[in-house]
Parts: C-alpha cells; sequence; structure tokens
C-alpha cells in the first residue's frame, strides 16, 4: 500500500487539471501540491501575511486572522532526506527517554505516525496524555484545539508542543468564542436564565473537542461539556438531564446526526447561522428548539455523498459502508454504520471473515487500516485523494527539529492556554471524562 506522499505524487494531468478548475470555480478541492514540502506553504502564508489551511478539503474555507502560523524552520530539516530525518527523529527520542510522549492521531500519514508512543482518536490522545504526568514534554502529532486540551489537563510542569503552528481545524475556527457569546445573549433574550420547576436550565452548551479552548470555558462557565465523536450521545443525554434544550457547536453534523438517532425530530433542531440575527431563525423556531445546531462543518467529511455509497454498493455487492458522523445526515442514513475514528478501527478489527469496507474518513487512516488488514478489501469513499490539509502540516521535518530542540533543553511550538481559560474548559472537559453510558 502506497503512502498518502505517494498517492498523491500520482494523482494524474487530468485530475490535477480538473482540480485547478474546480478552485477556479471556488470549490473546495484536492491538489498535487500537497505532496510538497508544507514549509513551502508556510513560507507563502508568512509572505502574504494571511493564515490559509493549505491546499486540499479545506482551501476554499476561510482561515480567521487570529489562526496561528508557523514560522521558518531551519533549512537544515527542509533539505533533509526521509532516511537522514528517520535517524535524526529516532536519535532525539532515544535521548529524550521518557521525558518526552509523542502522540499521533489517526489522520496523520505514516511517516509521522511511526514515531508515536500512542495513537489514537482524539478521544483516547486526551486520556493518553493524562497517563504520562513524568513526560515533560508532550509532542502532540494531531491539530491545534487537540494539543491545547492537551496543554489543560496535563500538568504545569508539561509543556505541550505542536509540530507545526499551522495545523489548526478549519471546522473548530468556524465558532469563535465572541459569536458563541453573542448567540448565548440572543437565546438568554428569548429563554431568560431559569431553571424550570425540574431545575433544568433553559439551554446547555455542548462543544464537539474540535473548538478552541476559549470554547470549552465558556461552556464550562455555562453549566456545559465538552463531547468528542465517540461519547456525543452520551454527553447529549447528560446535557437534556440538566436543560430544556441544547446548543450544539461547532460541527452541526455530529450534532444532528446524534441527536437524530436519539428521537430529536429535524424540525426541533434549527441551524444557527452566527452571522444572521436570531442565527436566521424565528423567534417561534427557536422556541420550539431542542437542539440548536451552530452552522459549521468538516470539508473533509463533506466530500462523501449518498452517491459514493450507491456506487461502493453497485461496484461491491455486500460492501459495508462505515463513516464518521461529520459526514452529512443523508451520508449517515445511507451507511451501514456510523462511529468515530476508534469505531471504524474496532468495526474493521472486529470483522472475522474477508470483508469489503468503504470507508467515509480522512485517507490516511482509511489506507493505514487496508494496509493493516490485508486479509479485507477496505478504500475510502471519496475516489479523490484528499486528506485533512492542516493534519497534513505536521511532516517529519518539524517533528525533528521540535525534537532535537527539546534534546538541546529548548522548548518550541509550545502550546500554552491561559489559566483563566484553562480553568473553565478544565471543568467541561471534567464533566466529558466523568460522563459514562
Ligand atoms: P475523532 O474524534 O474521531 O478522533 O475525530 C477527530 C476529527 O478531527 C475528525 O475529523
Ligand atoms: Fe478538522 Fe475536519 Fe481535519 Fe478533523 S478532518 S481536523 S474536523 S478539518
Amino acid at each position: 500500500m502506497s503512502s498518502v506522499n505517494a498517492t498523491i505524487q500520482l494523482l494524474t494531468r487530468e485530475q490535477a487539471e480538473s482540480a485547478a478548475l474546480s478552485r477556479a470555480a471556488g470549490q473546495s478541492t484536492c491538489s498535487t501540491e500537497l505532496a510538497s514540502g508544507p514549509w513551502e506553504y508556510d513560507a507563502a502564508e508568512a509572505a502574504r501575511g494571511v493564515p490559509a489551511y493549505g491546499p486540499g478539503a479545506s482551501s476554499a474555507d476561510i482561515a480567521p486572522a487570529s489562526t496561528p502560523r508557523q514560522g521558518e524552520i531551519p533549512a537544515e530539516y527542509k533539505q533533509a532526506s526521509d532516511a537522514e530525518l528517520d535517524r535524526r527523529i529516532l536519535a532525539a527520542k532515544e535521548a529524550l527517554g521518557d521525558r518526552a510522549v509523542i502522540l499521533g492521531h489517526f489522520y496523520q500519514r505514516d511517516e509521522v505516525v511511526k514515531y508515536a508512543d500512542f495513537v489514537g482518536d482524539s478521544f483516547q490522545l486526551a486520556n493518553a496524555a493524562l497517563t504520562r504526568p513524568e513526560a515533560e514534554a508532550i509532542i502532540f502529532c494531531g491539530v491545534h484545539f487537540m494539543a491545547e486540551t492537551a496543554d489543560i489537563l496535563s500538568t504545569d510542569r508539561q509543556a505541550v508542543i505542536l509540530p507545526n503552528l499551522a495545523a489548526g481545524c478549519s471546522m473548530a475556527d468556524m465558532a469563535d468564542i465572541d459569536s458563541v457569546q453573542d448567540c448565548w445573549e440572543q437565546l438568554e433574550e428569548i429563554y431568560g436564565t431559569a431553571p424550570d420547576a425540574d431545575g433544568r436550565l433553559p439551554v446547555i452548551p455542548v462543544t464537539y473537542m474540535n473548538s478552541s479552548a476559549a470554547l470549552k470555558a465558556f461552556c464550562g462557565e455555562h453549566g456545559g461539556i465538552v463531547c468528542t465523536s465517540s461519547n456525543a450521545a452520551t454527553v447529549l443525554e447528560w446535557a437534556f438531564e440538566r436543560g430544556q434544550r441544547v446548543l450544539f457547536f461547532p460541527d452541526q453534523h455530529l450534532g444532528r446526526n446524534t441527536a437524530k438517532a436519539m428521537g430529536v425530530p429535524l424540525e426541533h433542531m434549527p441551524l444557527w447561522n452566527p452571522r444572521k440575527d436570531l442565527g436566521g431563525n424565528s423567534e417561534a423556531t427557536l422556541e420550539e428548539a431542542e437542539v440548536i445546531l451552530w452552522q459549521g462543518f468538516c470539508s473533509v467529511h463533506k466530500r462523501f455523498t449518498v452517491a459514493q455509497i450507491e456506487k461502493a454498493r453497485q461496484d461491491h455487492p455486500g460492501v459495508t459502508v462505515i463513516v464518521h458522523p461529520e459526514c452529512p445526515m443523508e451520508v449517515v442514513d445511507a451507511a451501514d454504520s456510523a462511529g468515530s475514528t476508534d469505531h471504524i478501527r474496532k468495526a474493521v478489527a472486529a470483522a472475522t471473515e474477508p470483508t469489503t469496507f468503504a470507508i467515509g474518513t480522512e485517507i490516511n487512516m482509511v489506507n493505514r487500516l487496508a494496509a493493516e488488514y490485508p486479509q479485507h478489501t477496505i478504500f475510502c469513499l471519496d475516489p479523490v485523494i484528499c486528506p485533512c490539509s492542516t493534519m497534513y502540516r505536521i511532516h517529519p521535518a518539524y517533528l525533528a527539529w521540535v525534537l532535537e530542540e527539546l534534546v538541546q533543553g529548548r522548548v518550541v511550538n509550545q502550546i500554552v492556554v491561559d489559566d483563566a481559560v484553562q480553568q473553565g474548559a478544565r471543568v467541561a472537559l471534567e464533566r466529558m471524562l466523568a460522563a459514562r453510558p
């Protein structure tokens, strides 16, 4: 099985041309440019002074001005061969021993995952960070919100490092604290702040793990909680025990898919557009709302379609289709099952007979599953190779750089969540860690 790097380079000229056409038409698309070193984007961004997510599914998403950018890394890392980077990463890891722990999200490229002490979904990695209190440095090969979470849950003497600061998440950036606060004030005007006869508050804010620390703090301070894709149903139940309705951000799809599976009618799930008054809803609609869904989405998972599922079923009779709940509702409904990255991994691992799986999630993870389980036929529902462009910003060159700096006693690219935000965010995260089905 070729790595995503190699696969991207194998895109045909026609595909590259059609990608360029879609880009010109303003559509989100993939690009062969992804195969180059991410430092080229980092440098281009620095020169333009405008942050961007880089080529990939989220290329058409607007990065807020506050999105962190990555400065230049020393030329020796950009110029190093794969073999040299491998030797240097292993040597630095060896020199650091238990002082450093490397966490790798399932969506990271193989070239990075192979150095990780823990590989997992965002929930597992949040817990993994807690199991290594002796490590002085947590190197998070994932995206910014995950590193922030690790900083919140880790001890004061631990430094959390994100090898490339430009590894953000376009979905997380779709809800910012000012817009959420503004929404909250409008909801308070409609619902008031007093609990009902059963002691349930008018609204409970629930934020997906894929959000800034400031939003997690907001939830902590307003009786709310964090969820991940592996515990969203448990968390919504927790919220409904304490509130009459839920404000769910930033991912409308995870919110809708989870609430729908719990029996909440679609007409009681209005969408909140932060650029419109009352989120674009009437007061009457909001009065009836059970879950108010923020208008955010993941550009990677938005690519999956019912037509792709139909084609997979036609081409591979008996295929099992599994998708991530960040996919649109119609796609989740048409699939055989939906769940977090860990759910997908477990479903494949549990198959005792050779099975054909069509999977709707990020390509690095799908390719890795295909390599790990050669007895099965495993392919990505989306025929165009389109990794999460921000996850993709973590390249072994950055990992080598942060590790070697650590060996020299220097901490670079530390993610620090300020104390006031930490407090509230920790409350919301601890509620999540304590919420059990
Ligand atoms: P998981 O919580 O399943 O790891 O997913 C995180 C993510 O970013 C999915 O797009
Ligand atoms: Fe964010 Fe989507 Fe990438 Fe996950 S896959 S990190 S939600 S942009």
